[in-house]
């Protein structure tokens, strides 16, 4: 490691949160009034409490799918009419609307991030909904908010045009060439409302896509969004395996890597930056919810998913390849800026909330490494004799992955932080971390390892994957280490 040679800062907004209104994200999530873990405003104080220890940078709300269809006016005011969500085919009680998670927002210190309707929204309403938020006193919108009882604007600093109106599963799908000219004329006025505001559009890793929309709207953008589920389960929930996890990873920044090559195309690399607003190694189990035939029985589309409440299906594959992704991240300081984990609370997020207490998930410690450990700065890393490993992906293939990925970074306390993770199933890594002046004062390894590659956290056991601290020793200017199969690791030199 050459820690005096750095590559490029990450932004914290890296380890963002995205929180929908599906299943229990909100409604049982975050958002419990009644609770008696509930707080006054009714948010849920132990999911607080988790959530600020990862120190939450900014939170992407309402959707997602949800927000194709979201009527933000239904959401705020003193009498809130329930709706019902097209996208989910669910009530919406509106009992949780802007000001709410505005207060959420400030009660974990983190920014706001609002993906508008453009699906069957209109360019004004996702202008007047800005107008709610950020005008101080002008217009009918901001003197709404003033009488419902918020007299300062919300500053709102992230608003997103649509969300994935590609998709032909999204209420409101667009094609191409409208899609550019919707996002174009949207960011104008949205603009007009406030010209601090930061604006993102759905987009894809998919040049025909992004060109319309960047030679289009490009002016208008600071961010483009991209999403990615590796494991697309959404109608089998047929979980990946260790190993197919794994085998996801031999391409997994090339979603990162096509978008910076059409920014760069365009001439909009490092004016446009990569907000990778929706990811998870897995996708959320919803079966029978976006196909063209429906059924009307709810046994059939709202009962199964319950099943991503399943806290057996997060094991050490989730765990360790949500390190690799944040590694990827790191690797793409300098283009991606905001990456958002999809979600936050339940479905298949960090922390799963029951009636009298939480279960923070391997990932959850993952993020917790990451955010409290890793550093600001990304040096140069130089690395020989990974070992490679063959895995089966899912779809049959023979793949071949490092069995090795480690980032390293500079902290602003001056150490060195490097995140070591060996991907192996079964055997441990010897490996040997020399570092340029660097001395064996102060040196910490941060681990989650686990006893089997199947080990997860559930209410019986809550703490089975955790994080745990040893000091290795520093001899011949180079720390040896011994990495269990399967472990997230950092190291501070
Ligand atoms: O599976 C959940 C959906 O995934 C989100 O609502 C959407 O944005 C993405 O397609």
């Amino acid at each position: 490691i050459n820690p005096d040679r750095v590559l490029a800062e990450r932004d914290p907004m890296i380890y963002g949160q995205f929180l929908e209104h599906f299943h229990r994200q909100i409604y049982g999530g975050v958002y419990e009034p009644g609770s008696p873990r509930a707080d006054g405003a009714g948010f849920r104080t132990d999911v607080l409490e988790a959530l600020r220890r990862l120190r939450v940078p900014v939170i992407r709300w309402p959707g997602g799918c949800f927000v194709s269809s979201y009527d933000w006016k239904k959401g705020v005011g003193k009498t809130r009419e329930p709706a019902f969500d097209k996208a989910w085919r669910v009530e919406e009680p509106n009992t949780f609307g802007t000001d709410e998670f505005h207060a959420l927002c400030e009660a974990l210190d983190c920014e706001m991030y609002i993906c508008g309707n453009a699906g069957t929204g209109s360019i004004e309403e996702m202008s007047d909904w800005l107008e709610y938020t950020n005008l101080e006193c002008e217009g009918a919108f901001a003197r709404q908010r003033i009488k419902n009882g918020h007299a300062q604007p919300y500053g709102v600093k992230y608003f997103s045009i649509g969300n994935e109106n590609y998709g032909h599963w999204e209420l409101g799908a667009k094609e191409r060439h409208e899609w550019a000219r919707l996002v174009a004329e949207t960011a104008k006025l949205l603009k007009r409302v406030d010209p601090s505001v930061q604006l993102s559009a759905a987009a894809l890793p998919d040049p025909e896509w992004n060109l319309e929309l960047i030679q289009r709207a490009g002016p208008y953008l600071d961010w483009i969004s991209v999403h990615e589920y590796w494991d697309a389960i959404h109608t089998t929930n047929a979980l990946a395996s260790y190993e197919q996890a794994m085998a996801y990873t031999e391409k997994l920044d090339e979603s990162i890597r096509k978008v910076e090559g059409i920014l760069a195309a365009t001439g909009y690399l490092g004016k446009i930056k990569i907000a990778f607003d929706e990811w998870n190694l897995r996708g959320w189990y919803h079966p029978n919810s976006h196909e063209v035939q429906l059924p009307t029985d709810k046994s059939q589309y709202l009962a199964p998913r319950d099943r991503n409440d399943e806290n057996e299906s997060y094991q050490m594959a989730d765990t360790v390849f949500t390190a690799c992704f944040l590694n990827a991240l790191l690797r793409h300081a300098d283009s991606v800026k905001m990456a958002n984990y999809a979600p936050a609370v339940n479905t298949r997020g960090l922390i799963y909330t029951l009636k009298d207490g939480i279960v923070l998930r391997g990932t959850y410690h993952v993020f917790d490494l990451f955010v409290n450990q890793m550093g600001e700065s990304i040096v140069d890393l130089w690395d020989q004799d990974i070992r490679r490993m063959n895995v089966t992906a899912k779809d049959g293939r023979n793949v071949q992955v490092d069995a090795l990925d480690a980032v390293a970074t500079r902290r602003s306390d001056g150490r060195i932080a490097v995140s070591l993770i060996n991907k192996h199933p079964s055997d441990a890594a010897e490996v040997s971390v020399a570092c340029e002046g660097c001395d064996g004062a102060g040196l910490a390894l941060h681990s989650i390892a686990a006893d089997s590659v199947f080990a997860y956290n559930d209410v019986e056991d809550p703490d089975r994957v955790r994080i745990e601290i040893t000091k290795p020793e520093m001899a011949g200017g180079a720390v040896r280490l011994r990495l269990a199969p399967h472990s997230v690791n950092v190291l501070l030199i």
